[in-house]
C-alpha cells in the first residue's frame, strides 16, 4: 500500500534563500506524523508545500502514490486539508460557524440546502460544538471553540490526511489538552492520517507514533514516539531539543 504522504528531495526557496532543505519522509496511512524543530526551521513551509502554498520547489511529494504537480485541484481538498495554529486569522470573521462550515460543500456541489445543513449540525457535534454557536460569528466565540470550528471545516469534505500547523500552540494552555484530546479521538473514529507542526515535544508523545526533527531545514533525525519518550536521540541537536523541552513540558502540565 502507499504512503499516504511521501516527500522525497523536497527543497523550498523563498526567493533567494533556501528554507527546506532536501528534504525526505514518509507517513503511512493511518499514521500520526510530528514535526518538531525550532521557530524558522521550515515546518509549516513544508506544510505549504504540501498545499501547494509555496511556489518555488523541487522534490516530489506524493499523495497515497500520485505524485502532486501545480495548483491543487478540487479532489487534492477532498483528501488533504489543513489546519492552521490561528483560528481567528483562518476564520473569516464575518462568517457564522454555519456559513464556514456549509463553504467547502458548497463549492464541491455537495448535497441539498437540507443536506448541508444536517451535515453541519453533525460536525458540530463531532467537534464538542454546541449547536447554539451555529449562527455565531468567531469573535462571539471562545478560541477554543473557534479551533474546533476550524477543525469541524476541514472534516467536512471527509480528507484522510489533516495536516495541523500548531493547532494548539496560539490557545490558553488549559484549553490545548481539550482540543488535542478532540483530534487525538478524531483520528481514532475516522481512521485519519496526521502530520502535526508543534515544537512542543510533550504534544508529540501524546499523539504521534514518530516525529522528523527539523534544524534550519533539513531534516536531522527521525524517530519512534517511544525513542521521544525515553530521549533516545542521536543528533546533538535533538538531544539538545528534548533536554530543553522536559522543562517546558513540566510547565505545560496536562499537554503532556
Ligand atoms: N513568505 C515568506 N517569504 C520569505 N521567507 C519566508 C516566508 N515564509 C517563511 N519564510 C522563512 O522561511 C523560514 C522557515 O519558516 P517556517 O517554515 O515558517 O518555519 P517554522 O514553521 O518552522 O517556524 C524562516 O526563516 C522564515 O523566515
Ligand atoms: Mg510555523
Amino acid at each position: 500500500m502507499s504512503a499516504a504522504l511521501e516527500i522525497s528531495g523536497l527543497s523550498v526557496r523563498y526567493g533567494r534563500s533556501t528554507v527546506v532543505r532536501e528534504v525526505s519522509f514518509s507517513v503511512a496511512e493511518g499514521e500520526s506524523y510530528a514535526l518538531v524543530g525550532e521557530s524558522g526551521s521550515g515546518k509549516s513551509t513544508i506544510l505549504r508545500a504540501v498545499v501547494g502554498m509555496a511556489r518555488d520547489i523541487s522534490g516530489t511529494i506524493r499523495l497515497s502514490g500520485e505524485a502532486l504537480e501545480g495548483p491543487r485541484g478540487r479532489g487534492f481538498a477532498r483528501h488533504c486539508q489543513m489546519v492552521f495554529q490561528d483560528p481567528y486569522a483562518s476564520l473569516h470573521p464575518r462568517r457564522t460557524v454555519d456559513a464556514a462550515l456549509s463553504e467547502p460543500l458548497v463549492i464541491h456541489g455537495i448535497g441539498t440546502r437540507a443536506d448541508r445543513a444536517d451535515r453541519v449540525i453533525e460536525m458540530m457535534r463531532a467537534v464538542g460544538l454546541d449547536e447554539r454557536f451555529r449562527f455565531r460569528f468567531p469573535h462571539q466565540m471562545s478560541g477554543g471553540q473557534r479551533q474546533r470550528v476550524a477543525i469541524a471545516r476541514a472534516l467536512m469534505l471527509d480528507p484522510k490526511l489533516l495536516l495541523l500547523d500548531e493547532p494548539t500552540s496560539a490557545l490558553d494552555v488549559s484549553v490545548q489538552a481539550e482540543i488535542l484530546n478532540l483530534l487525538v479521538r478524531l483520528r481514532e473514529e475516522r481512521g485519519l492520517t496526521y502530520v502535526l507542526v508543534t515544537h512542543a515535544l510533550p504534544v508529540v508523545g501524546f499523539m504521534c507514533d514518530r516525529l522528523g526533527v527539523l534544524r534550519k531545514g533539513r531534516m536531522v533525525e527521525e524517530a519512534e514516539a517511544g525513542q521521544l519518550r525515553e530521549g533516545r536521540f542521536s543528533d546533538p541537536y535533538a538531544q539538545e531539543l528534548y533536554r530543553f523541552s522536559l522543562g517546558a513540558g513540566e510547565r505545560q502540565g496536562q499537554a503532556g
